[in-house]
Formats: C-alpha cells, structure tokens, sequence
C-alpha cells in the first residue's frame, strides 16, 4: 500500500489493550486509567479479521503491543493465528517483560519471531520509582527467559530521561559484550503523561554517542526507525531512536490499530478511522482511507509543543 507521499505501508502496530502490570510514570497516570469498558476492546476474532485485511492489501509485518500485550487473555492463541495468515512476513512484540518467565516458550513455540522489552535502568530503586512500583528483577528475569526461548536478536528499549537514567548509558551499552542483543535509546516524546516530566529531561539520544565515542555505526536494519552502532569486541549493538531530534516521518511505513478498533494514520495525530462492523470490502476499503489520510509528518516537537493525540501512550503502544 503507498500512501499520498509514496511512502510504502507495510507494518501494522496493534494495540491488544489499554491495561498494564506497570505504571511507568511516561506512559500512564498515577491514579491508573480510566479502563475501557470490555465490550469496547477488539475480539480476538476481530483483531485476527483486521489483520488478515490489512495483509492482504500489502502489510507484512504486525507488532503486537500494549498497554501490556502480554495481560491479555488467549495471547498465545492470537499469536498462532496471526501467524498463520499467508502473506505476512514478521510477527512481533513489544512488552515490559514481567510475563515472559511464563511466556516466553509459549509464544515462541506459537510462531512469534521477535521480542522488544523495555528496560530503562539496572537500578532496582530507580526501577520501582519509574514504573510505580515494579520489580527489576522481574524484567531482567523475562529477558533470560526470552533469550532460553531462542529469541534473537532481542531488542531492549530505554527511553532517555536526562537527571535520570544518563548517567547509565555506559552500564546499559555494557549489556551488549557478551549477549547478542540490541540496547536501544529513545527520546522522550512528548506526548500524554510523558509532560510529567520537564524540559531538562528531554535531551537527544546523541548524548549517548558524546558519552560513547568509541561507538562505531553499523548498516541501518530493515524497516527499523534505529540508527545502529557496535562497541568494539560487542555480540550485540546500540540503537538510537530520535523521534524528537530528527523525526523520521519521511520514512514512515506504519499504521497503528487501538484496542477499541480505531486505525491511526499517525501516532501524533487525533485522527481516527473507526472499523468495528466493517468486513469485506468495506473493511478493506477503511484500512486503505487510514493510510491515504498520512499526514506527511507530524508536528514539530523542538518548541513547547506537544502531540495531538488524543489519547495516552498505553493506549496507543508506541
Ligand atoms: P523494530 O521493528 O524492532 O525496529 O521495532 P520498533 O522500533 O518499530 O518498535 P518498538 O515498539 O520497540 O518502538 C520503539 C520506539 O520507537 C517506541 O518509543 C515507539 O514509540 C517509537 N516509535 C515507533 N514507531 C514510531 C513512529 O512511527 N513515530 C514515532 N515518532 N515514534 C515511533
Ligand atoms: N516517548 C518515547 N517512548 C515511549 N515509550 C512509552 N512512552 C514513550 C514516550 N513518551 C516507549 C516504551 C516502550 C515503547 C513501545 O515505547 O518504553 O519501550
Ligand atoms: Fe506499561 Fe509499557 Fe506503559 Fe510502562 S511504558 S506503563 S510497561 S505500557
């Protein structure tokens, strides 16, 4: 599918639900969310009719994500039916972690072919303050288990608070020696309870090339927004993910699905098509509106502006 800019739309983000085992101070509010009432959320049939639409008109690969994918229920059994759909390339996910020593195998032997787990600091204190309560060990725990699944390469996401977890960029870089995994930074984007934070904790994931310069830059990865480096010796690599610093919207190639059913052309804008009671043709021909209705870039993010979205990251997913 080629938008109105020619760009190619070929991955689809689908939010499976608003709900999370975590709290991170980012993403959701203190008080939790105003949960969506159950018969507003997908089926599970439904989500797999979408994507089987959107695949057939040129999507090939569907990441699944959050609020947590992983606390929704008959996960594993969407996983092997998303799998199933001919046509589609890669199936992924993107998840905190804190499930996985459970998970992990099930997915895998369920066909899913990646994993993305957050992790912003190695320090348990740190941890429980930024996800309001979570247990670092819990999500280091999940990454073990998702390497012993024969998860690879796995991608660990550190959204880059500056007065609060920069000073760990050389232990989190650290990670990468021994272990074949990408350690990706992110920039925080200004978007929902991500304005809880202030300016000063809104710096450029350039930062970590300034404190690393013995990083050295690798080819970009297919389909991936990172821009990637290697520490000499590492089995494993860097990513940057500037959003705010260098949006990459030029290269954009996704649409995002929310959990109650709405595509969104792009993840900064309040634009929605609803497709709940469509199917067929009418289906096919909503999913199509979505991606003709691409802006060519979102907003800029260097001033004091924030996201137009209407809704919070843990209902979007990233
Ligand atoms: P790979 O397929 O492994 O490269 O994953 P990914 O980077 O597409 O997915 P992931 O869920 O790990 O997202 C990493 C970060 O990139 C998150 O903070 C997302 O919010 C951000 N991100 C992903 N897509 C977009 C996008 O279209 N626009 C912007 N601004 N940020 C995005
Ligand atoms: N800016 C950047 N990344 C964010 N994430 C959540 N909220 C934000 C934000 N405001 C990240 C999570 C997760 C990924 C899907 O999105 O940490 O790794
Ligand atoms: Fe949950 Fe991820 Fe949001 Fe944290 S960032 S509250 S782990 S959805």
């Amino acid at each position: 599918m080629k938008d109105r800019y020619g760009r190619e739309i070929e991955y689809l983000r689908i939010s499976l639900t608003d709900l999370c085992n975590l709290r991170c101070v980012y993403c959701m509010p203190e008080g939790g969310i105003c949960k969506l009432p159950h018969d507003r959320i997908l089926t599970l049939e439904e989500v797999v009719e979408i994507a089987g639409a959107a695949v057939e008109l040129g999507i090939r690969k569907i990441r699944l994500t959050g609020g947590e994918p992983l606390v929704r229920r008959g996960i594993v059994d969407l996983v092997a039916r998303l799998r199933a759909l001919p046509g589609l390339r890669e199936l992924v996910l993107t998840t905190n972690g804190i499930l996985l020593p459970e998970l992990a195998k099930p997915l895998r032997d369920a066909g899913l072919d990646r994993l993305n787990i957050s992790l912003d600091t190695l320090d348990a204190e740190k941890y429980r303050r930024l996800t309001r309560g979570g247990e670092l060990q819990k999500a280091l725990d999940g990454i073990r288990a998702a390497e012993a699944a024969g998860f690879a390469p796995i991608k660990l996401n550190a959204v880059l608070l500056g007065g609060v977890n920069d000073d760990e960029i050389p232990a989190l870089c650290a990670l990468t020696m021994d272990r074949p995994i990408e350690m990706r930074f992110i920039e925080l984007m200004p978007i929902g309870d991500a304005l809880y934070f202030g300016k000063e904790a809104c710096i450029p994931v350039d930062t970590v090339l300034e404190k690393m310069p013995q990083l050295t830059p690798l080819p970009r990865g297919r389909s991936s927004v990172a821009r990637r480096y290697t520490l000499p010796g590492a089995k494993g690599s860097i990513g940057l993910i500037s959003p705010v610093s260098c949006s990459f919207c030029s290269e954009c190639n996704r649409i995002r699905l929310t959990a109650d059913g709405c595509m969104k052309p792009c993840l900064h804008s309040a634009e929605e098509f609803p497709l709940r009671g469509k199917h067929g043709d009418a289906l096919r021909r909503a999913i199509c509106d979505a991606v003709n209705a691409k802006p060519e870039a979102h907003i800029d993010f260097t001033g004091t502006q924030r996201s137009e979205s209407a809704r919070n990251m843990n209902q979007i997913g990233g």
